[in-house]
């Protein structure tokens, strides 16, 4: 049996839409081993399909069919942490979980960049999958089936406190919200904002944190389906955040926070028990780690 710990993630970091994205210390941890029927099972009440729509169990026999293998079947345990669309990774940490579990079982055919590539083509989201894989804050861009992808190193002064509603929003749905086209000059807004957040996440320019995560790509067009999405936004900057944007395409919002600022977790968690009900704070750490495989 293998298990395969994969890491929440966080894409877009306000201006780097589609294409730059953060690993979170929050795990999707997944057993599987080759067996005769498909039986999946998960430990902790999130709704999994139990057959062959399991996006762990396509992503595998993918795998296991690009490969030349057969395969009968599947025993699949999942341990899911990273809750369900909420902009935080979840389809894509199953999906990086299914195809490093099936290569790790298959003797690893497939290379680091291989699975990276198989990744971002099952999934459609480089910007998740890519750090999902590496750990760390990723630039992607997925390109006729290759993942053009660098790691950036981050600067140690940034953790990063989520704030998670109660309710869902689809990535299709939120996709759908943007525009076919966009403004010349709304391109290079964003294109110097996410250039500026690169250099300044590997610096610690943090001065520079607000005005890099600055977007008009995609938020403008997403505040609308996410209930006190703005007001949470601005409630985080007011309470010291560097800087405060959606996470993925949403609901989640993810504030960056000076790790010296002790107290800011428990100002943002009063802050939603006093204001905002619907929704909770979770500190969360980088993940410098990646995805990881061990035969158990
Ligand atoms: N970059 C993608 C989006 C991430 O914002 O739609 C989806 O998880």
């Amino acid at each position: 049996m293998v298990r395969i710990t994969v890491p929440a993630t966080s894409a877009n970091m306000g201006s780097g839409y589609d294409s730059i994205g953060i690993a979170l210390e929050l795990y999707n941890v997944i057993d599987m081993e080759e067996s005769d029927c498909i039986d999946i099972s998960d430990k902790n009440g999130q709704f999994v399909p139990k057959d062959a729509n399991n996006l762990i169990y396509q992503c595998a026999k993918r795998v296991y069919d690009e490969c030349g293998k057969s395969l009968r079947g599947m025993k699949i345990v999942e341990d899911c942490a990273i809750p369900q669309t909420r902009g935080l990774g979840s389809s894509s940490a199953c999906t990086v979980a299914g195809i490093m579990g099936a290569n790790a079982l298959l003797g690893n055919p497939l290379d680091r960049q291989a699975v990276i590539d198989l990744a971002a083509t099952i999934e459609g989201h480089p910007d998740n999958s890519t750090p999902a894989i590496l750990g760390g804050f990723c630039v992607a861009l997925l390109e006729d089936g290759h993942v053009w992808n660098v790691r950036v190193p981050m600067h140690g002064a940034i953790d990063f406190v989520v704030f998670i509603p109660d309710f869902q929003l689809s990535t299709e749905k939120a996709r759908a919200a943007l525009p076919k086209t966009i403004a010349h000059r709304d391109a290079v807004y964003n294109l110097a904002r996410a250039a500026l957040l690169a250099g300044s996440l590997t610096t610690g320019k943090l001065e520079n944190l607000d005005a890099a995560t600055g977007d008009c790509l995609h938020q403008p067009y997403r505040f609308g389906l996410i209930e006190n999405g703005e007001d949470i936004v601005r409630e985080a900057k007011q309470l010291g955040a560097l800087g405060a944007f959606i996470s993925g395409a949403g609901p989640s919002i993810i504030a960056l926070v000076y790790k010296g600022d002790r107290d800011y977790l428990s100002r943002a968690q009063a802050v939603c028990q006093n204001k905002y009900p619907h929704w909770k704070a979770m500190q969360l750490r980088c993940d410098e780690v990646g995805a990881t495989v061990k035969f158990m």
